[in-house]
């Protein structure tokens, strides 16, 4: 504990001060993060080792729960050696960049040994092409539009390095215009659909990990070229649940100070839920979006479910 204490005294001195709402430019038509954008180069230019692996996903689509799954399976279920570090330091988040002394994704990447777990959530055509030439592994998380829409909302409430997340009904109107950070969620969940096979990613479902948490896992743990006992299994698939999760603090971003992620807002282990956007949408809002939403989904099969 006391070590935990003085990482987040750590934190906080470092992150005050730096934090703000920044804005974002659109590059190559998808907004992000102004730093981002500026450090763009180096960010495009980044060389993989070919046993790194990337975990992409829309933002709120359930990374945090797969990055927790994976590490559990590449420790054999050790729980304490995935309280090692928290999520941001276990997981390098590649494109993600600070004003210093903040360290970038690439910071943290250039202080750690290949095979490294890597998060982004840019849209496939952003992602480094030497992911590609040297077929790493990608495993992608995808979550029903309205579902990720909600959860997204109350990320940008309660995180002070995101945009003003706007009342409600703008935001679902950004939602729907590809406005928000990394851009079009549909443009994002069609852009992996269509090289999942072509490039061998692992298309997971939020939806199908809270129907069926131990086939999902099994899936990640055969994808990664694993074989774990059954007990194994059955404690992992504990271990990542929504409950253990919620009050792991590597793991529940309760490590981020609070001056950039307030908790008393919105918690970043808020519902976990599939079906949350009936809490939210109007029945006019509902009908707007699904309309919307067929225009934009149109010729496209990929099985979201809004209700389990
Ligand atoms: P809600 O806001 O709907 O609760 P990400 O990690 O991509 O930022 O996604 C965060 C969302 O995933 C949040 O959704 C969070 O509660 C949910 N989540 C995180 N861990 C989970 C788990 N073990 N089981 C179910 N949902 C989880």
């Amino acid at each position: 504990m006391e070590k935990k204490f003085q990482k987040y005294e750590e934190f906080t001195n470092k992150w005050t001060g730096v934090i703000s709402r920044f804005p974002l430019i659109e590059m190559q038509g998808v907004p992000l993060r102004n730093y981002i954008v500026q450090n763009w180069s180096s960010i495009s230019a980044f060389e993989p080792d070919p046993s790194d692996m990337l975990i992409a996903t829309y933002p709120k689509a359930g990374t945090t729960w797969v990055q927790e799954i994976v590490d559990l399976l590449q420790h054999n279920g050790d729980s304490e050696a995935c309280k090692r570090a928290s999520t941001i330091d276990r997981f390098p988040f590649l494109e993600i960049q600070y004003p210093p002394p903040i360290p970038s994704g690439l910071d943290l990447l250039r202080n750690m040994r290949p095979p490294r777990f890597i998060k982004t959530h840019l849209p496939i055509q952003l992602v480094p092409e030497g992911f590609w030439r040297h077929k790493c592994k990608v495993i992608y998380v995808a979550r029903n539009a309205k579902d990720n829409l909600v959860s997204y909302y109350h990320f940008h409430r309660m995180n002070k390095a995101q945009p003003e997340p706007g009342t409600w009904d703008e935001y679902i109107q950004n939602f729907m215009r590809g406005k928000l950070a990394w851009g079009s969620w549909y443009d994002h969940v069609k852009g992996y659909w269509k090289e999942r096979e072509k490039r061998n990613i692992l298309y997971l479902f939020y939806e199908d990990m809270k129907e069926n948490p131990r086939r999902e896992v099994e899936r990640i743990m055969h994808y990664l070229d694993l074989s774990l006992a059954e007990d194994v299994i059955n404690n992992i698939v504990e271990l990542t649940s929504f409950k253990v999760m919620r009050d792991n603090p590597m793991a529940n971003y309760t490590f981020v100070p609070k001056i950039m992620f307030d908790h008393s807002i919105s918690a970043f282990m808020r519902k976990g839920e599939v079906g949350d956007w009936t809490n939210h949408f109007t029945p006019a809002q509902s009908q707007m979006f699904d309309e919307d939403y067929s225009r934009q989904m149109a010729g496209v099969d990929i099985p979201f479910r809004t209700s389990l």
